[in-house]
């Protein structure tokens, strides 16, 4: 059965590009973004990984590591990471993780087979620090991921880790948000102290609160 939002993160040992991988304990403390891409020296996969290290800093600003999978083997992705840093003017700063055996592409659910009975589809998983599933998405082999998005994502789940607050269609970060409905008008008197607006009693709006 596929993952779903709120299980724990499936645990695994593997190689990487940046050595042994013990997948909960390197998550750490920290917020995951655990991707896969269909195969090595691909063309939408080389502008993928080429983006996720440009975005790097934006990911650990926010206490996120990065980590990259495909069935590909450690030397295959060891000798595309040159092209990826050239195509891309990056340094390869997060891992790729190689799994020519499948084991972690299927405990992930990462073959679909009715796409491609080989090759991993493009799984996005975001994981918090209790290494629960925050979020899933799946694209299709000829659409590059939208990187922006994914940040976008990971504002919205870490202003509802941290405050009583979802985010409304379209949200970006300095825009207001939406305070939950389990939050009653009198606590959220007290908690949202730059105050708000009730749009409808099921719909209050305030400023982000972290800024
Ligand atoms: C690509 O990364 O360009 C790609 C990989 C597999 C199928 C189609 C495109």
């Amino acid at each position: 059965m596929s993952l779903r939002l709120g299980d724990i993160a499936p645990d695994f040992k593997a190689e990487s590009t940046l050595g042994h991988i013990s997948f909960h304990e390197w998550i750490g403390d920290s917020w995951a973004l655990f991707f896969s891409h269909p195969a090595d020296f691909t063309p939408v996969c080389t502008t993928e990984l080429g983006k996720t290290a440009l975005l790097n800093g934006e990911f650990t600003k926010r206490g996120v590591k990065a980590i990259a999978i495909s069935v590909d083997s450690l030397e295959s992705h060891n000798k595309w990471v040159p092209d990826i840093e050239e195509v891309n003017s990056v340094n390869m700063n997060f891992p790729i993780i190689a799994d020519p055996e499948k084991t972690v592409a299927l405990l992930y659910d990462m073959i679909h087979p009715n796409a491609s009975e080989k090759a991993t589809v493009r799984s996005v998983f975001i994981i918090g620090p209790d290494k629960k599933i925050k979020l899933t998405l799946t694209y299709p082999a000829s659409t590059g991921r939208n990187f922006t998005e994914i940040l976008r994502v990971i504002d919205s789940l870490q202003l509802t880790a941290n405050y009583q607050v979802a985010t409304p269609a379209d949200w970006v970060h300095g825009e207001d948000v939406i305070i939950i409905p389990a939050v009653s008008d009198v606590d959220a008197v007290a908690k949202f102290p730059k105050g708000f607006t009730s749009v409808k009693p099921y719909l209050r709006k305030t400023p982000q609160p972290n800024l």
